[in-house]
């Protein structure tokens, strides 16, 4: 089990654009059947039409935390097909994704969007989920480390520095992504991985995880999590079934177990139990 003074494995999914409210429930009855270990810290993240159903049926006491996979950074107005963080909250998100590669690439998403929206996630008590990533022909030219530095600072860029510590980091790089993807190994990511980990603790407060995303399966996940700045793993199709989610959540809490993701330099944040009485 994680020790009281370093952090939980957090291991999550987003649906994406996936599940009817009644897919969504089989989903919950399923993954609810499942006791969840300690030393990990889950969650989900539904479609915004299925948030609130989720909620409503998780346990008041359940350790998965919900989030939404975007939202606007205005409190309210006129954002036609948008939903505002505060919106979020009210369904039950604690958690809000940032600036997915998808968003960037077919919603008009850019690094001063993303800015604006972290700051606003702050400013409602959510934790920011950045998806920071570069593609394929950056990383080509050996430019991956430069790409997502300048991703983060700009991410960052709204904050104060001892906001820092609220944010999550997802390091998603875009070749990695979806049924084209080419799954990552675990030394074409730890550069990076541990880029992220510097930049955001400059300011003295590191973030609450660094997570590795793109085609994150049963077979590479204990690969990808044998590098000390990885804390814990963004999952996509292979948890799209419940089934495939639980033998994910379970074999990252035997490597949580095992101290995976859990660096004893690094006691700010606290296993999931302490965790969820915080949120
Ligand atoms: P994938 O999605 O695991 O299906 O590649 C990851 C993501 O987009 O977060």
């Amino acid at each position: 089990m994680t020790s009281p003074d370093s952090r939980p494995l957090w291991v999550g999914t987003s649906w994406k654009m996936n599940k009817t409210l009644a897919e969504a429930d089989s989903y919950l009855d399923e993954l609810m059947a499942f006791a969840i270990p300690s030393g990990i810290q889950p969650f989900v993240l539904p479609p915004h039409t299925a948030l609130a159903r989720v909620r409503d049926r998780l346990p008041a006491d359940s350790p998965i935390l919900l989030g939404a996979q975007n939202a606007h950074w205005a409190s309210e107005g006129p954002g036609t097909g948008e939903i505002s963080m505060r919106m979020a909250k009210d369904a039950g998100a604690t958690l809000i994704e940032i600036g997915h590669s998808e968003r960037r690439e077919h919603f008009g998403e850019t690094d001063r969007t993303v800015a604006l929206k972290v700051a606003a996630a702050i400013a409602h008590d959510l934790i920011p989920l950045i998806c920071v990533g570069e593609p394929r022909a950056v990383r080509d030219v050996g430019g991956a480390q430069d790409f997502v530095r300048v991703q983060l600072q700009i991410a960052l860029s709204e904050l104060a520095p001892t906001e820092f510590g609220q944010v999550i980091i997802a390091y998603e790089p875009i070749w990695a992504i979806g049924e084209r993807g080419t799954p990552a190994t675990v030394d074409q990511v730890a550069g990076v991985m541990a880029l992220i980990n510097e930049v955001v603790t400059k300011s003295g407060n590191p973030p609450r995880a660094v997570l590795y995303g793109g085609s994150v399966n049963l077979q590479n996940a204990t690969e990808l999590l044998s590098d000390p700045s990885t804390h814990g793993l963004f999952v996509g199709r292979a948890a799209w079934e419940a089934s495939g989610f639980i033998e994910i959540l379970k074999l990252c809490a035997s490597l949580a177990g095992a101290g995976a993701g859990s660096p004893t330099t690094h006691s700010r944040t606290l296993p999931w139990t302490s965790m969820a009485a915080l949120l």
